[in-house]
């Protein structure tokens, strides 16, 4: 088990990807944060406020 760890949060999977490529890069565990509920299509529409 490493001593480092990458924790991310993502949405759409791009953060998931440069964090896990970090991680793999640096011999990182990786833990990926979560929202208890879901985000909803209309809330991750960046366009509405
Ligand atoms: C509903 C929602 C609102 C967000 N608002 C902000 C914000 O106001 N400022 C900010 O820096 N990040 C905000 N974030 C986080 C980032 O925009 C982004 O989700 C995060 O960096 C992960 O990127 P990814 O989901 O594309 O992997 C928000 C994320 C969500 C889901």
């Amino acid at each position: 088990m490493s001593k480092v760890l990458v924790a991310y949060f993502s949405t759409t999977g791009t953060t998931k990807v440069a964090a896990t490529g970090l991680a793999k890069a640096v011999g990182a565990d990786t833990y990926e944060i979560a929202q208890e509920v879901p985000y909803t299509n209309d809330d991750l529409d960046r366009k509405k406020d």
